[in-house]
């Protein structure tokens, strides 16, 4: 038998307003496959006379968040509204109130979402965030239920698609970031201000999440070691192609010895391997574990439709929890053991522009000899009276290559250090 299960709404600016839409033309198609039928009663807004979805009835708006998550005539609460305060005191309200919540705030999740997931399980109601993270890419879900049982080493993720737009136009293209950028703000894929995109800080928040989900531990944005893509030149991406390898900013949370490390940077990733073919805005997280192997999760990672898409879902989900009386599923996080970046084993490209002159590889060299850093392969290219050389070292412990960084600036034949990437391969 159908019963409406009956939905407040916390924000109707591009998310919400889609998922009202998105609603209003599937709930018929919804309720016939599920039995459910969702049914918007209550909109908060800070603005009552901004334009709104035609489909939305306009009586159910309110500027008064609070009374939407408390009101009888509300079962369960989708927050949209893209802040930390008052989402946070809100969703604790609603969740304390016996609704379960659904929300897309990353903000939110990867900074108080230890204490947020306690507040639902203290509660016994579901909060469910799949369009916190990859916009309508199912993440969260797979991660949480099919693969609970998997003991996961290792989760690549492209999780922001403004970073993902700027380097595929500088890799495609042959563009300057700058100029990569502009197109990414003239397109609307990246803000005014593009620093927690470009900052890699988005992609932090979102992997942060990943992790504590994955590896069922409590990790937040403050763990997550996040270096952006600023320093990337169109002659770091030249030289990665011409060695067989893409840049792409990843957002890695990964498993060795027991302790947790999270981090976003930039990355040469081989030309072969599968998050090298995810361009444009497009997003993907790769997941390596010791029994499933490898798996990739490939689609739009934002989008007010793919993200309302995974919202329904959630919906959804709350719903049918709600309507067989069962309690909501939180996640039960435990403290993690934090690996540090210093920590990391990785093989390194590494740019240098040099004065051109005789002794002056020999004294580079000597300086990632001195730390250890063994090199693999180099090309010397010469550039009037400079040279760039460009190493590819063996794998090499992070702290000792940032060490050899710091000695290589102050010798006095070194210009510059044009750039310095990871490289994708057999790094731990
Ligand atoms: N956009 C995407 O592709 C995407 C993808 C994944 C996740 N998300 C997440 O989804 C959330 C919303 O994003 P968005 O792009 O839809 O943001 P948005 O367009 O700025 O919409 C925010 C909405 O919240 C309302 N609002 C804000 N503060 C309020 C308050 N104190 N009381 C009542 N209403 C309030 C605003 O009201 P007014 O309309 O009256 O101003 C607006 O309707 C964010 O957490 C974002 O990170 C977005």
């Amino acid at each position: 038998m159908t019963s409406a299960v009956r939905v407040g709404v916390l924000g109707c600016g591009n998310v919400g307003g889609a998922l009202v839409s998105l609603l209003a033309r599937e709930a018929n198609a919804i309720e016939a496959r599920t039995g459910i039928r969702l049914e918007i009663t209550r909109v908060a807004v800070r603005d009552l006379d901004k334009p709104r979805p035609p489909e939305l009835n306009r009586a159910v708006l309110t500027t008064d968040p609070n009374a939407v998550v408390t009101a009888d005539d509300v079962d369960v609460v989708v927050e949209i509204m893209g802040v930390l305060d008052p989402a946070d005191e809100l969703l604790r309200a609603a969740l304390a109130a016996g609704k379960p919540v659904v929300t897309a705030n990353k903000e939110l999740l990867a900074t108080r979402g230890v204490d947020l997931f306690a507040a639902a399980a203290a509660a016994g109601r579901d909060l469910l965030f799949e369009a916190a993270v990859g916009g309508g890419i199912p993440l969260i879900r797979p991660l949480r239920e099919s693969l609970a049982g998997e003991p996961i080493a290792r989760i690549m993720g492209i999780v922001n698609g403004t970073t993902n737009f700027i380097l595929t136009r500088m890799t495609e293209d042959g563009a300057t970031y700058e100029d990569a950028l502009t197109e990414a703000q003239r397109l609307g894929y990246a803000e005014p201000d593009p620093t927690a995109d470009v900052g890699g800080f988005d992609a932090g928040a979102k992997v942060a999440i990943l992790a504590s989900i994955a590896f069922g531990v409590g990790v937040s944005l403050d763990d997550v070691y996040c270096e952006g893509i600023t320093k990337i030149t169109a002659t770091d991406i030249a030289f990665a192609r011409r060695l067989g390898y893409v840049v792409k900013l990843l957002g890695i949370a990964e498993q060795v010895d027991g302790q947790i490390g999270v981090r976003v940077h930039p990355a040469m990733v081989p030309a072969t391997h599968p998050l090298a073919s995810v361009r444009d805005s497009f997003n993907a997280v790769f997941i390596e574990g010791d029994a499933v192997g490898e798996l990739m999760l490939y689609g739009r990672g934002a989008g007010a439709m793919p993200t309302s898409s995974a919202l329904l879902g959630d919906l959804l989900d709350a719903a049918h929890n709600l309507r067989q009386g069962g309690a909501g599923r939180a996640p039960v996080l435990s403290t993690a053991k934090l690996r540090s970046v210093d920590d990391l084993r990785s093989q390194y490209y590494l740019a240098l522009d040099v004065a051109d002159r005789p002794g002056v590889l020999a004294a580079v060299a000597g300086v990632l000899g001195n730390h250890g850093v063994s090199i693999q392969s180099m090309e010397q290219q010469g550039l009037g009276d400079e040279a760039r050389l460009v190493f590819i070292t063996h794998v090499a412990r992070e702290a000792d290559v940032q060490k050899t960084l710091r000695d290589l600036e102050s010798l006095d034949a070194v210009r510059k250090i044009g750039g310095l990437l990871r490289v994708i391969g057999d790094e731990k």
